[in-house]
């Protein structure tokens, strides 16, 4: 698509066409497991066949990917049933027995739990580092170094990496680079463009924005890359659900906007936050304290919805009595809906480099699409029932 269009343009054109369906805006819902070969030639060449077989690719997946590899600057995608399958098939497409992986240390918790019980079976060395290493890294990379990780910002505090540094010391030594791009959801960064290798997604979160859809992507930067990604992605059985795909890219159209909202009203509950007697520390990159809100100005075309908060040290009953006294922030496992959601942050333990010794419950908070002084409002009546 060409670039002289602003991103909202875009994301409304991205992955259909219309042409190939009667005139039919949006890519019908396809439900398939197997396809017909014209004849034995077609089966023994596969020439003139698009598609061979669904859990490789169809018609609906092929238009996602392509939107996804096009948003993210990227050569091809492969999508999958979750947005931690594209995690593991990368991993696992670019690491062999004896290899060196460096895993930033503000990872997803599952991410971590790959590397602690899957990639440790097949003896590659994992190391941690510190997510605000930057151009240090090279002081880590080794000859038997692989794969540089990275997400930005970090799960939980939001840690900003200097992408392009890591990536410059990455491509010194011909090391591979991926990131965890969930985050920004293909649009407030673009990893590929900072020379990162692999770009991955959690489509569960705000590019399917209404709680109702399970899907991942990785964008691999050039054909060989991407070759070597969708073997191993084959191999592992990975495949998305025709109804996501199909949720995912009407996400698509509105994720900008939806985005934008939730940017601006998570700012607002984080400052006000800031004011609160019973927080000790608000986390979110747009506010000038937060540590990498430089790196994070400097990258990022803007924000999301996320933000945390510690909350001071008090017993357990009381911070129940506030969470549950809550209306508008149902606990859940998840962000990026149209909805606020809280989640506890309860794994900050796992942290290996930088220990995490707060005390207080940290809190995350996604907030979502409802009126802003509404949701001040709930906040500021369970903080007076966990004062009572
Ligand atoms: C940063 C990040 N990456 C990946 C995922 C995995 O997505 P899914 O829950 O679809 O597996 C999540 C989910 O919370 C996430 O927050």
């Amino acid at each position: 698509m060409s670039k002289k269009y602003k991103e909202e343009t875009i994301l409304t054109k991205l992955g259909r066409d219309p042409a190939e369906y009667y005139g039919v805006m949006n890519p019908p819902l396809v439900q398939a497991s197997t396809l017909e070969y014209k004849n034995l030639e077609t089966y023994e060449t596969k020439k003139g066949q698009k598609f061979t077989y669904a859990n490789i690719g169809h018609p609906l997946s092929d238009h996602f990917e392509t939107a996804m590899a096009e948003l993210e600057g990227g050569h091809k995608a492969v999508s999958s049933s979750t947005g931690l399958s594209p995690i593991t098939a990368s991993l696992m497409a670019f690491l062999k027995a004896g290899d060196h992986l460096l895993m930033c240390d503000s990872i997803y918790p599952p991410t971590r739990s790959v590397c602690d019980r899957l990639l440790k079976k097949f003896d590659i060395e994992i190391e941690y580092y510190d997510s605000l290493i930057g151009a240090d890294i090279r002081d880590l990379i080794k000859e038997s170094t692989a794969v540089i990780y990275m997400e930005s910002p970090g799960s939980a505090t939001f840690e900003v990496q200097d992408v392009p540094a890591i990536v410059k010391e990455a491509k010194a030594r011909g090391v591979i680079t991926m990131m965890d791009n969930t985050w920004a959801s293909g649009v407030l960064f673009k990893p590929l463009e900072h020379g990162v290798n692999i770009s991955i997604c959690a489509a569960t979160k705000y590019i399917g924005g209404h709680a109702d859809v399970n899907l991942g992507y990785a964008v691999a930067d050039t054909a060989e890359n991407y070759k070597q990604l969708k073997k191993t992605h084959v191999d592992l059985g990975h495949c998305p659900g025709s109804q996501d795909l199909s949720l995912a890219l009407r996400g698509l159209r509105t994720m900008k906007l939806r985005i934008e909202h939730s940017e601006k009203s998570a700012l607002k509950v984080a400052k006000w936050l800031q004011g609160r007697d019973e927080v000790q520390r608000v986390y979110h990159v747009a506010l000038p304290d937060h540590p990498t809100h430089d790196i994070w100005k400097r990258d990022f075309s803007g924000g999301n919805g996320l933000l945390s908060f510690l909350l001071e040290e008090a017993p357990k009953e009381q911070i129940n009595k506030f969470i549950d006294a809550l209306e508008l922030f149902p606990i859940g496992s998840s962000w990026g809906g149209y909805m606020s959601l809280l989640q506890p942050q309860t794994e900050m333990a796992f942290r290996r480099v930088v220990k995490w010794n707060e005390k207080g419950m940290l809190i995350r908070l996604h907030v979502g699409l409802e009126d802003v002084d509404d949701l001040i409002a709930d906040l500021d009546q369970a903080f007076r029932v966990f004062n009572s």
